[in-house]
């Protein structure tokens, strides 16, 4: 049976995304250069020291991360816990008409103008839409108003420098026309088609503390003036920037602790309300789950093992690695480590399963439909062991599918990939998830981003049972964790896979 939907206007907004389809070329080996030359050169050359660890491996990365604080550092002393968010709040919002991904309202320049921007832990830089000839200049709500968005222009804020070609910080001088002119950037994106570029600036970012106080701690730092965006920038996902939070020099929590203001990590809460936080300076809590980052000398991501597979009462011992990455929407495995989950929970499902009908553009293979009358149901609990032993509760595997209002089913939100592994922002669903790159860890403990407290759900070992509800309003899913609602299956083309392809920087 197909399920048949109404094409009803279910958008606030209204746009098209890119879609996921299946051919895509990963073309992961391809990133064009390596990204660590200009830190170690400068900063062996001003300590003097030659007697840092290999380059890419993990204890090279905890050096440099100690190093760059002695080096720019306002002496930031140890055990100083400054948090710093966002000077419009550490609140951060999933919104799905925008590829399902977390977004915060950053405030950049002189005046300040804001920003709704999407948070990547997948990619580095931190770009807006600037003075562009490609990019989203307004959406359109539901009621065919004009929403303008904010656009960026290095003319118009005081604060804003170029980045010449001939800084330390620009790596594309071979394509510069000229050492006094702008350092170009070019980032394209796993999501077909999807890419920015531009020029490099220099500008502030609005910061506050994250305490009672919220007291102003403004942050120089580069980012990109995105004249061209292609591919889902353009159709839904990211449409007002894109705010990198990866590992290399460039991101953002790079920046904010080369310059002293906070340490070298920070969090991230995904409430089950779509709510969720944002703090730089935090490495979460002496009680978290923990297991150490996979450290690849060209690429560096936040690449964890994964060592057991637990699916209800089935446990497989199978070793994968993935990359936690909230700016891909849904979860993606590919071969061995997709087939055991897979298999093992549709073995213990007792839904007839969905076979996709013409018009349904499902990226999920396993889905499953609810009978008319049926108030609840019941699915196998999914578990990852990681390295080093923890346990990682997937507090929300599923997506449910709506038909108007009405329950019509479910799908397990995981897409098969054909090369990377990613644990997409679904799966953080429930945690405040610690980025902690001084000791090169990642943690978890399970949250609601409202008082640290983890939801009280009652948890059997091996079952979950779900109750579907009626769907509310697209973006507030009220805090019953049943993931995010889908009205119609075509939406699920509205994902969006931020995870750079090739980024010259
Ligand atoms: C990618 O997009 C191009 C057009 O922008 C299209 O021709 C191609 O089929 C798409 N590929 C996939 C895998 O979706
Ligand atoms: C973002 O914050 C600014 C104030 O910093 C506010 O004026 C603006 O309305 C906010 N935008 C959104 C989309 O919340
Ligand atoms: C950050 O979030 C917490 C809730 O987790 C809230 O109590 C606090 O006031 C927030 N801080 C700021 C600066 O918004
Ligand atoms: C804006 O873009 C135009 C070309 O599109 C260029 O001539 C101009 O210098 C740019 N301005 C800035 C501040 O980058
Ligand atoms: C780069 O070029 C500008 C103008 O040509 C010059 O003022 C500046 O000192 C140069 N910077 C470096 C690091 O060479
Ligand atoms: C946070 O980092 C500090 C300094 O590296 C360390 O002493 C502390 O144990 C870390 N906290 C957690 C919860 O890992
Ligand atoms: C993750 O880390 C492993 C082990 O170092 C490596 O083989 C793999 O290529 C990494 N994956 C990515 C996408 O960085
Ligand atoms: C639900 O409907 C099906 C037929 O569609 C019926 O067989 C079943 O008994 C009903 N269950 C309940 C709880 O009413
Ligand atoms: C959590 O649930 C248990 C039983 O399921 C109940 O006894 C307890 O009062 C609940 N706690 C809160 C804070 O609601
Ligand atoms: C799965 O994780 C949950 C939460 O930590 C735990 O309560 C449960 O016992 C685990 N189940 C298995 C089979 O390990
Ligand atoms: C979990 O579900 C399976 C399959 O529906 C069932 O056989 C098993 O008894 C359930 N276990 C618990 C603890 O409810
Ligand atoms: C979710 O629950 C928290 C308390 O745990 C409450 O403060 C918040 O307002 C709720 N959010 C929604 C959307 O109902």
């Amino acid at each position: 049976m197909a399920w048949s939907f109404s094409r009803s206007s279910l958008y606030r907004l209204l746009f098209l995304v890119m879609s996921l389809a299946s051919q895509r070329c990963y073309g992961f080996r391809t990133f064009g250069f390596d990204v660590h030359h200009r830190y170690s050169d400068p900063i062996k050359g001003i300590l003097g020291v030659q007697d840092l660890p290999e380059k890419g491996s993990r204890e090279y990365y905890v050096a440099m991360s100690h190093r760059d604080r002695i080096f720019r550092g306002r002496g930031l002393a140890d055990g100083d816990r400054t948090v710093l968010t966002f000077d419009g709040g550490n609140k951060t919002y999933r919104l799905n008409s925008f590829g399902y991904l977390y977004y915060a309202n950053v405030s950049v320049g002189t005046p300040a103008l804001s920003f709704l921007v999407a948070l990547d832990t997948g990619s580095d830089l931190f770009w807006l839409p600037c003075n562009c000839t490609s990019c989203v200049q307004s959406l359109q709500s539901e009621n065919g108003q004009d929403i303008k968005l904010n656009i960026y222009g290095p003319d118009a804020s005081s604060t804003s420098k170029k980045v010449l070609c001939n800084s330390t910080f620009c790596e594309q001088q071979t394509r510069c026309p000229s050492s006094d002119s702008g350092c170009p950037y070019q980032i394209q994106y796993l999501s077909n088609g999807t890419s920015s570029s531009g020029v490099l600036v220099e500008d502030v970012l609005h910061l506050i503390t994250d305490d009672n106080q919220k007291k102003e701690d403004d942050a120089r730092i580069t980012l990109g003036c995105g004249q061209i965006q292609t591919g889902s920038f353009l159709s839904g996902a990211a449409p007002n920037g894109l705010l990198g939070l990866g590992m290399r020099s460039i991101s953002v929590p790079s920046m904010l602790a080369r310059e002293g203001l906070t340490s070298n990590s920070f969090s991230m809460c995904f409430g089950a309300d779509g709510v969720g936080r944002i703090r730089f300076g935090d490495n979460g809590s002496s009680d978290q789950g923990k297991t150490p980052f996979n450290i690849r000398s060209s690429q560096p991501t936040y690449n964890i093992s994964i060592t057991q597979i637990i699916v209800g009462g089935n446990t497989a011992a199978l070793e994968f690695y993935a990359i936690f990455d909230t700016g891909t929407s849904f979860t993606y495995l590919n071969g061995p480590a997709y087939t055991q989950i897979t298999t093992s929970f549709d073995s213990l499902i007792k839904e007839n399963r969905h076979s996709s009908g013409s018009g349904e553009d499902l990226p999920f293979e396993y889905c499953y439909e609810l009978s008319s009358n049926q108030t609840k149901f019941e699915v196998p609990v999914l578990n990852l062991t990681m390295k080093g032993g923890d346990n990682y509760y997937v507090t929300d595997p599923l997506l449910m599918i709506y038909d108007g209002d009405v329950p019509a089913g479910y799908c397990l939100g995981i897409v098969k990939s054909d090369d990377v592994n990613i644990i997409g922002q679904n799966f953080m669903t429930g945690y405040s998830i610690a980025f902690d790159r001084d000791n090169m860890i990642l943690g978890w403990k399970e949250s609601n981003c409202y008082d640290d407290v983890p939801s009280n759900s009652s948890k059997s070992p091996t079952n979950k049972s779900h109750t579907p509800a009626l769907a509310a309003n697209p973006e507030d899913t009220s805090n019953q964790s049943n993931g995010p609602p889908i009205r119609n299956p075509s939406t699920f083309t509205f994902m969006a896979v931020l995870f750079p392809l090739l980024a010259i920087v």
